[in-house]
């Protein structure tokens, strides 16, 4: 899978390089490229933000550099994007961009990228998400900053790729940087060949719509808590039966919503 990242903290995906992402960059299993969004700018403060018209809290990016950025990683040429700027004063007044016109196929029949934008005002990422995205050829993570992204990035980019607005959880992070971070780690173990024993994926929290059972592992008796006795029985059906019971309660106690209705 090839990832691209636009971020102007590139220095905080570092971490990428370590452990079994880390080994899957260095397989080739995962092609990940950090883009320093500051890289597109042109004036001395390589400035990314500005006030925002009709006035508010806060800064808004400015559309040049993720435009330059965009082009860049999506392989549209200054032709393409002088094309789409041609067209801009006769579009001005026409309805905002629906799914429908968005580019769901490249000229050539192919699947253009998926371009993610981490925000609060996103579809909530789960597991399911995580699976579906592990499909996926080429993911660009767009991260913003400050009070968001001028608008026209957003619709720029559905008329190159299929766009994602995807948020993290029902609160507000300072940027995307976080949030990317999390659903490449979720996203990056589904990958065939990311994790050494795929067995591992199969018995997890989510998987199956229920919560892990809880694990155990030597020594059996320690500061005198006990392991489980039927853990330590060798009778694998009664252990499956344990197991499964524990995920049913934990499921029930913690994220009684998981379960389906009684
Ligand atoms: N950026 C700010 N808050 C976020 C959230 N909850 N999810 C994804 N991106 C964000």
């Amino acid at each position: 899978m090839k990832i691209d990242i636009v971020s102007i903290f590139p220095t905080f995906f570092d971490v990428l390089d370590i452990s079994l992402l880390g080994k899957a960059r260095q397989n080739g299993v995962i092609n990940l490229d950090v883009h320093d969004l500051r890289d597109f700018t042109f004036d001395r403060h390589r400035t990314v933000d500005d006030t925002p018209y009709g006035g508010g809290a806060g800064m808004v990016m400015k559309p040049e550099p993720w435009g330059l950025a965009l082009d860049e990683i999506l392989g549209i040429t200054e032709g393409q994007a002088q094309d789409d700027q041609a067209k801009k004063p006769a579009d001005q007044d026409a309805p905002a961009q629906t799914d429908a016109d968005a580019a769901t196929t490249a000229a050539d029949g192919s699947i253009p990228p998926l371009v993610i934008f981490p925000s609060p005002a996103g579809d909530v990422f789960n597991q399911a998400m995580a699976k579906e995205l592990a499909h996926e050829d080429h993911l660009v993570f767009g991260c913003g900053r400050y009070e968001g992204i001028d608008q026209r990035v957003f619709d720029y980019a559905e008329q190159h790729a299929r766009v994602r607005l995807v948020s993290l959880g029902d609160y507000v992070l300072n940027g995307g940087e976080v949030a990317t971070m999390a659903m490449i780690e979720a996203i990056g173990r589904l990958i065939p060949g990311v994790v050494g024993n795929p067995e591992s994926l199969t018995e997890e929290s989510h998987e199956d719509g229920l919560l892990e059972y809880p694990s155990y592992t030597k020594p059996s008796t320690w500061r005198g808590q006990e392991v489980p006795p039927v853990l330590l029985s060798g009778n694998h059906g009664a252990i499956e039966k344990w197991r499964y019971e524990q995920r049913v309660e934990r499921t029930r106690r913690v994220r009684p919503d998981l379960l389906p209705p009684e």
